[in-house]
């Protein structure tokens, strides 16, 4: 061993564990990986069979034949779908079970779990996520050709219900701070919003954003473009659904973003690490632009190396295999595309790359999000 060698082993933790017990643990985090998946499944099941909101709506923790019944489904898989939520601790248990009495058990939610699993009107509401996730998992089939070739699946490859997913995922926070924290974060934007100005929502998915900005200002004109013909259905049900008329929604492959300096606000939520093409793009709204026009760049936070990613982002395993399934798919669903990924636009790269497409200032804002950043950039 050489002296360098040595001084690496003498800071390395010293682990008195056997190697049979290193393997068994080593097993065990493997194991634990399938668990959350397989569990993860079972989420989704809760949510599309209403399992989540039927215990909710109980005055009291429910047995499995209520709950079967609740829902209209046979009472044996509920009984093995509710065991499995309560040992991953996702749903509460109360058992009686005492020396000679039958075993009956009920299972609940706590309050927590009401908010993150059964109301979508609340900012943590979780089920958008799951509510994909068998699109996003079935994408596995499609890997090992975009591995070998290098191009990644678009968000339309997801199908309508992932489109729908989508929607689920950003609407709850959306709904509750858009207007009364996001925007007034950018100083007199909601004043311009509420006198009337042009906006263009791009990556708009299913056009919450764009319809909460048209009902709640009348006066200003919002654009949705988006290249997911499921996201527009969506968009478009949505808006004939809220009765608003100042919101449009486009293909931008049909009918581009206007390159005339003529718009006075962009918003991007959650979408330029999914782009082909994102400095493209970033080119592309500082020339729709007004010469005092904002740009609204909302995504995900993220550090500037792999390495930072993975030691303090507590949640990078799950954003990197997002990204390889979903994000950097559809950034690598060309040729040629840049394939940012979900951690892929740190702010110094979102400076970096906004600067080199024309705009001169960039302000990340003070608005707190568990997964995203927020920037007013100006040209
Ligand atoms: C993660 S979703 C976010 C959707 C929406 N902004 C939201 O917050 O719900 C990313 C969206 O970007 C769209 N997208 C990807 N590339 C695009 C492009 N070049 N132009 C417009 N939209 C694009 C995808 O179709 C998808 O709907």
């Amino acid at each position: 061993m050489n002296a360098a060698e040595q001084k690496t082993r003498d800071h390395e933790p010293q682990d008195q564990r056997s190697a049979e017990d290193r393997l068994a643990l080593f097993s065990f985090q493997v194991f634990s990986k399938l668990e959350g998946a397989v569990t993860a499944g079972m989420i989704h099941l809760g949510d599309l069979l209403g399992l989540y909101r039927a215990l909710a709506d109980a005055p009291h923790p429910m047995s499995s034949a209520e709950l079967a019944l609740a829902v209209g489904c046979q009472e044996r898989w509920v009984r093995e779908w509710a065991a499995n939520q309560a040992a991953a601790r996702i749903i509460t248990m109360e058992t009686n079970a005492g020396d000679g009495d039958a075993e009956e058990i009920r299972f609940g939610l706590t309050a927590e779990g009401r908010a993150v699993l059964a109301s979508p009107d609340h900012p943590a509401f979780g089920m958008g996520m799951f509510h994909r996730l068998p699109q996003t998992m079935r994408a596995l089939e499609h890997m090992p050709e975009s591995f070998r070739n290098g191009v990644g699946l678009d968000y339309d490859s997801h199908g309508p219900e992932g489109a729908v997913g989508i929607e689920r995922s950003f609407e709850p926070w959306n709904n509750a701070n858009l207007i009364p924290t996001v925007l007034p974060a950018i100083e007199g934007l909601a004043d311009a919003l509420r006198a009337g100005i042009t906006v263009a929502d791009i990556g708009c998915g299913a056009g919450g954003a764009a319809i909460l900005m048209a009902k709640e200002f009348p006066l200003s004109e919002v654009h949705g473009y988006d290249i997911s013909r499921y996201a527009l259905d969506r968009a478009e049900q949505k808006k004939a659904d809220a009765e608003v008329a100042n919101v449009h929604f486009h293909d931008p492959r049909r009918q581009a973003v206007p390159s005339d300096h003529s718009v006075d606000l962009v918003t991007t939520f959650d979408c330029i690490h999914d782009m082909t093409d994102p400095a493209g793009m970033m080119a592309a709204i500082h020339a729709a632009l007004k010469p005092d026009g904002v740009w609204l760049l909302v995504d995900i936070k993220a550090h500037d190396t792999v390495a930072e990613n993975i030691t303090r982002n507590p949640v990078a395993s799950l954003m990197y295999g997002i990204s390889v399934l979903s994000c950097m798919s559809s950034a690598l669903s060309e040729p040629g595309g840049a394939g940012l990924g979900t951690l892929g636009l740190s702010a110094s790269r979102a400076e970096e790359m906004a600067k080199a497409a024309g705009f001169r200032s960039f302000r990340p804002l003070d608005v707190q999000h568990s997964v995203n950043a927020f920037y007013e950039i100006r040209p």
